[in-house]
């Protein structure tokens, strides 16, 4: 995920360091590349970005010795144009007297490239940030002013983002915030805006909040918000924020499991505008239907989203999909890959080694090798023919939530593309996100103390909601050190059943359609003394059977998967909690497995 920071000061300074310090701090985003650019009070942009870390970054390029009277840094996190120095931003318009840099995603930005093109701006990366820039200069050259000609570019630009840009000549920097966060601060003879609060609080807490549809302009020793429709000014006092710094970085939650849960809906929406603005899609479908089998590999939570990937491709294009886990691909179908098999790899770190090594097999085989990557940049980004980028930018609670969703969404997105069926069905899902997670939360918290002391559950579901049933009881198991086992609802009676007794707890993640099905399986268990508790939409018979029922929102069968999630993981997240366990790091775990 990028992040921005920008500073203007009242007389011209070195401002490599401050730079580099809010580059630091804006770094627990996640990136791979990094850029400066001052200017200066003779007329000069002062440029300097390249691929790599912060700190290495600023070293070979002596950030140290960049003065100006205004600045920006950038860090990227590449998800339009690979990582390399001429996408790393900020970026120059044409005749260089314009730059700016972006955090976010323009989705329309191929077909402005194009616009530019022809227009005869000088294009030089692929990067949609650099479109901010150009979007801008176009206005400007037609005569606009700068006010004017960012409004007509917001217009123009499709998507989720802020970007900040500066003019030589002029003493100010502005910004325009459309989806993606933005904040500006105002200290003694200098105001600087950031995508976050990290960056700006070691400088000043006195902070002004930017909404989506706003334009700041920032001076020394003054800051000017408009509104983007009509050019107006709006009057807004800044707010002294108190929080300390390990409270700003998790956005005012306790816990990043917390904050990445909320994330979700955000950015489920977001990665919905990626995909259908990624070209990468339609080859990846192509690819996957020619193929002879077809595979979804991964480990852990990759691995269930792999799970219900195959149930949506199944039933929404009619085509059969083998999930698997990494190492059993090898051990079960190693022998058996030829070049017309295609397996799409799943991996939120894209360096797990389990999964490596199944790509190794596969590549040794001939075999077609695709990815759905968070981390771009990884190992599996570079071994793949074709790859999808999960947009979730960095996951760093080891247990996976948000990455989870939207590996789930990226193959409901796929598999309602290859069965020819519209995705307008997915414009609900971040309002359906956002009501699921304002009424299960505190359903969950209700159950906290009947679950607290339990050392034992299971987690069932049957069809749609098997790979979820896995999912929740691997976050609980994760993050409560106690066992919990998912299961198909209709095993249990083959076995587990013995273990129940008076006030056993089992779950049940009820799906639309099968309901009747997952009644049946309650009743199994509530007439043997087990406390049953039903996920699912409001419905009768889940009300009289079970002892508790947490209503999800009606979405029907395709959404119901990914909806019911979300009480999972705020269930595991409270009970980890209330047994006095970090979420963020559970024991014995690590985020990214690089060992066998
Ligand atoms: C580790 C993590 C899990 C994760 C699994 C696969 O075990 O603790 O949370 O699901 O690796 O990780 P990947 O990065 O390949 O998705």
């Amino acid at each position: 995920m990028c992040g921005i920071f920008g500073i203007v000061v009242d007389k011209e300074q070195s401002l490599g360091s401050i730079l580099t310090d809010a580059g630091r701090r804006l770094s627990y985003r996640g990136y791979d590349s990094v850029g400066c650019a001052t200017l200066r009070a003779d007329g000069v942009i002062d440029l300097r970005k390249d691929v790599g870390k912060v700190d290495a970054v600023a070293a070979r390029h002596r950030f140290d010795e960049m003065r100006g009277t205004r600045g920006i840094v950038q860090l990227r996190w590449a998800t339009f144009g690979a990582p390399s120095p001429v996408n790393a931003q900020p970026h120059l318009d044409s005749d260089g007297d314009l730059v700016g840099a972006h955090n976010g995603n323009i989705v329309n930005h191929v077909e402005l490239r194009a616009q530019f093109i022809a227009e005869g701006l000088s294009v030089r990366s692929t990067n949609d940030g650099e479109s901010c820039v150009h979007a801008v200069e176009r206005y400007v050259a037609r005569g606009e002013n700068i006010v004017d000609a960012i409004r007509r570019a917001y217009r123009d630009l499709e998507g989720d983002y802020a970007f900040v840009i500066g003019r030589v000549g002029e003493e100010k920097l502005y910004a325009i915030k459309k989806g993606s966060g933005l904040v500006a601060g105002m200290g003694e003879g200098f105001t600087c805006v950031s995508s976050d609060l990290p960056s700006i609080l070691p400088l000043t807490r006195r902070i002004v909040r930017v909404n989506d549809g706003e334009i700041i302009a920032l001076d020394a020793n003054r800051i000017e918000l408009r509104r983007v429709d009509d050019g107006s000014v709006i009057a807004r006092e800044p707010e002294i924020v108190t929080a300390s710094m390990d409270a700003a970085i998790k956005g005012g939650y306790p816990h990043f499991m917390l904050k990445e849960i909320h994330e979700q809906p955000r950015l489920a929406g977001e990665l919905l505008h990626l995909l259908e603005a990624a070209p990468h899609a339609t080859k990846m479908i192509a690819r996957m239907k020619r193929a002879r089998h077809l595979y979804l590999v991964g480990c852990g939570t990759s691995y269930h989203a792999c799970m219900l990937g195959a149930i949506y491709l199944a039933r929404l294009a009619g085509r059969a999909a083998i999930p698997i886990l990494a190492p059993q691909f090898i051990a079960q179908y190693g022998g058996a890959l030829s070049a017309d098999d295609v397996g799409v790899f799943v991996s939120q770190s894209g360096e797990t080694k389990d999964v490596l090594n199944a790509i190794q097999v596969a590549q040794a085989r001939g075999m077609g090798v695709q990815g759905l990557v968070n981390v771009l940049g990884s190992s599996l980004m570079h071994a793949s023919e074709c790859y999808l980028p999960l947009g979730c930018g960095y996951e760093i609670s080891v247990p996976a939530t948000k990455t989870f969703m939207n590996q789930a969404l990226t193959f409901l997105f796929l598999a309602l593309k290859m069965g020819n069926h519209s995705t307008d069905v997915l414009a609900r899902l971040p309002d359906l996100l956002e009501q699921t997670i304002a009424t299960t939360e505190p359903q969950v918290a209700l159950l906290e103390s009947a679950l607290v002391t339990a050392d034992d559950l299971y987690c069932l579901g049957y069809g749609l909601t098997y790979p979820i049933a896995l999912e929740g009881a691997l976050k609980l198991k994760e993050v409560t050190y106690t066992h919990c086992e998912g299961m198909l609802s209709t095993e249990f009676k083959h076995g587990p059943l013995s273990a129940v007794g008076e006030g056993y707890p089992v779950l049940f993640v009820a799906g639309p359609e099968d309901t009747p099905l997952l009644v049946s399986g309650i009743n199994e268990t509530t007439c043997r003394g087990a406390r049953s508790i039903a996920l699912g939409e409001e419905d009768a018979r889940l009300r009289a059977n079970a002892h508790d029922l947490i209503v999800l929102p009606n979405s029907g069968a395709l959404i119901n998967p990914l909806l019911a999630t979300i009480p999972l993981q705020l269930l595991a997240y409270r009970l980890s909690v209330a047994r006095g366990y970090d979420p963020d790091f559970p024991r014995n775990l690590s985020k990214t497995l690089t060992v066998d």
